[in-house]
């Protein structure tokens, strides 16, 4: 298949469900050779079978990003299976509970901050060690609304995603004259597994949320990984540190 990603070796976390799987099967459509991982192995080679089916080109590699040694060779993987990493989508994450700042747990607070942001600091760390031996590369980093804005709820997740906004600015100072872009999608309320299986759009809650993004609706998963792609591809090649919502318009306000 070609496109703007036309033979660029592609590595996205996270890829097993929702934003992952989307961005996923638009990277293939785009032309890349893709490397879908995720913690959950029945969610990634679902991925790979719907690669697969349009045509495209994929593996899976399961790895877990909170865990260095699984991201170390995840990224070997990558180089071993295509030779090189073209792009890279640092997208697994976790909701947080939904308690305040003074009921929340340490158990909670850790989880998800190993994994969204200590998850996204492996991943840029091994990816980065990779591009800066090839001489260059792309990656993007999921952070959210909530790595812009206040939450009323999920004091971890925010500071998570805050977190993987500042990683981000950081990261595309360090490595802009190495050739390496590095940029965050921040999305608003989007329909995935995430937010339907948790009590965030649950009964009441959904109007509720909904009134809060201009547009008037949530976001699909393929509209997120439309801008992935771009972000991705060398058509966005002066574009780095740049959190770019993909909100329906909430941080507008
Ligand atoms: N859905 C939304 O409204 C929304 C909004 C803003 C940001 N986000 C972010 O988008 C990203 C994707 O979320 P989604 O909505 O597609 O959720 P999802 O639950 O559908 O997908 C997340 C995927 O990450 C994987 N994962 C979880 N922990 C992992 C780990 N330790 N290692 C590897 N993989 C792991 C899961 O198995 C799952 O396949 C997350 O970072 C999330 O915080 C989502």
């Amino acid at each position: 298949m070609s496109g703007i990603l036309s033979d660029k070796v592609s590595l996205i976390t996270g890829a097993g469900s929702g934003i992952g799987r989307a961005s996923a099967i638009a990277f293939a459509r785009e032309g890349a050779q893709v490397v879908v991982s995720d913690i959950d192995a029945e969610g990634g080679e679902e991925t790979v079978s719907r690669i697969s089916e349009i045509g495209g080109q994929a593996i899976f590699v399961p790895a877990d990003v909170s865990r260095a040694a699984d991201v170390e060779a995840l990224v070997q993987s990558t180089v071993q299976q295509y030779g090189r990493l073209d792009c890279a989508f640092n997208n697994a994450g976790v909701s947080g509970g939904q308690d305040l700042i003074h009921e929340y747990s340490e158990d909670d607070w850790d989880r998800v901050i190993d994994i969204n942001l200590k998850g996204v600091w492996l991943c840029l760390k091994y990816e980065i060690i990779q591009m800066l031996e090839q001489g260059g590369g792309s990656i993007v980093n999921t952070a959210s609304i909530m790595g812009l804005v206040g939450g009323s709820r999920s004091p971890s997740y925010g500071a998570s995603k805050h977190g993987v906004v500042g990683l981000t600015r950081n990261a595309a100072v360090q490595y802009a004259q190495s050739g390496i872009r590095v940029n965050a999608v921040c999305p608003g309320y989007i329909r995935t597994p995430m937010t339907e299986q948790g009590a965030l759009l649950g009964p009441g809650n959904e109007e509720r949320i909904i009134a809060r993004h201009p547009i008037g609706r949530l976001g699909a998963p393929e509209e997120i990984a439309e801008t992935v792609v771009w972000l991705c591809s060398d058509a966005a090649s002066f574009v780095t540190g740049h959190a770019m919502t993909v909100d329906g318009g909430y941080v507008a306000q």
